[in-house]
C-alpha cells in the first residue's frame, strides 16, 4: 500500500543500510540501542537498555529472554514507540515507506506503521473503556481488511475469539471485568488477526495454563509460515522450541 506521506529522508544512513547486491535485506536492525528513565521525583536515572544491537531477517521468530527488570520490554516499546529511543537507531524495513529509521520516524508514521505493519502485544492489558471484547477484535480486523470487507471481518472475528476459546457470551462483555488470562488471549487475538509484517510480543504466554500457550503457539506457527516476523519476549522460551530462530538474552540492560 501506498504511503500517502513522505520518509523524512536520511541519505548518508540509508547509503550505510543499503543491502549489498544479492544480500538478504534485514526486517529489522538495531543499532545501539539505549535507553534510560529520570524519574525526577526521586531524582534517580535509571537504565532500561544500553548500547543494544540486533538484526532480524524476514520470517524470523526472534526470541529474548533475560531475568526481570533487565530491558526486555523497554527494547519492544522503543520500538513500538511507546517509549523514545535516547540513542542508536531501529532500522524497520517497512512495506509503505522503505527503510525507516523507527528512533526518528514522525508521529503520523508510527501511527500509519501501528496500524498497518506492526503489531504489538503488550506485557499488561490496558483497553479502551466500553468497547466489547468482540468490538475491539473486530476492530482489528477493519484495520486490515477494510470495511468493504465487512462480512469476512465478522467471520475472522468469530473464528480468532474461538480460536482462544473465548467463551461466546464474553464476546459482547466489557474486558475490564476479563480474568488476567481472557484479557491476554483477547489481546493476542486482536493482534494477531492483523498478520501484521512484525509482531512484538511481551511474553505472550505468561500466566496462560497449558492449553491457551498451545493456542498461542499454533498461532505463531501459522503466522510464521504466513511470513510473519516475531520478535518476543519469553521467559519459558522451551515452549516455542522448534520455532524460534534466534535467542538473545539480556543482563542489566545489556545483550550478554
Ligand atoms: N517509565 C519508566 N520509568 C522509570 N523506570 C522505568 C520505566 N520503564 C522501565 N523502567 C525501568 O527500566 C528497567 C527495565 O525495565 P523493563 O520493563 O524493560 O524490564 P523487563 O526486562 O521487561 O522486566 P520484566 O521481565 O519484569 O518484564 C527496570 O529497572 C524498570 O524499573
Ligand atoms: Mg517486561
Amino acid at each position: 500500500m501506498e504511503a500517502a506521506y513522505a520518509v523524512r529522508d536520511n541519505p548518508v544512513s540509508r547509503d550505510q543500510q543499503a543491502p549489498r547486491p544479492g544480500a538478504a535485506r534485514p526486517l529489522l536492525t538495531i543499532e545501539g540501542l539505549t535507553k534510560s528513565f529520570t524519574v525526577h521525583a526521586m531524582g534517580r536515572h535509571i537504565q532500561g537498555c544500553y548500547d543494544i544491537s540486533l538484526t532480524v531477517m524476514p520470517g524470523e521468530f526472534v526470541g529474548i529472554t533475560g531475568k526481570s527488570g533487565s530491558g526486555k520490554s523497554t527494547i519492544l516499546r522503543c520500538l513500538f514507540r511507546t517509549n523514545f529511543p535516547e540513542k542508536g537507531s531501529l532500522w524497520y524495513d517497512s512495506a509503505a515507506f522503505g527503510y525507516i529509521d523507527l528512533a526518528q520516524a514522525s508521529q503520523r508514521q508510527v501511527v500509519y506503521l501501528r496500524t498497518h505493519e506492526i503489531g504489538y502485544v503488550t506485557q499488561f492489558l490496558s483497553v479502551l473503556p466500553r468497547r466489547s471484547a468482540y468490538d475491539i477484535v473486530l476492530q482489528s480486523a477493519l484495520e486490515t481488511y477494510g470495511s468493504k470487507q465487512l462480512d469476512l471481518c465478522h467471520s475472522e472475528t468469530e473464528k480468532m475469539l474461538a480460536h482462544f476459546n473465548l467463551a461466546e457470551e464474553l464476546w459482547a462483555v466489557y474486558p475490564r471485568t476479563f480474568s488476567g488470562g481472557e484479557k491476554l488471549r483477547l489481546n493476542i487475538a486482536a493482534a494477531m488477526i492483523k498478520q501484521p509484517r512484525l509482531l512484538l510480543l511481551d511474553e505472550p504466554t505468561a500466566s496462560l495454563d497449558n492449553a491457551s500457550k498451545l493456542k498461542v503457539r499454533e498461532l505463531i506457527e501459522q503466522l510464521k509460515n504466513q511470513g510473519t516476523t516475531m520478535l518476543g519476549i519469553f521467559h519459558d522460551l522451551e515452549f516455542m522450541e522448534g520455532l524460534c530462530d534466534h535467542e538473545f538474552n539480556m543482563q542489566e540492560g545489556v545483550i550478554a
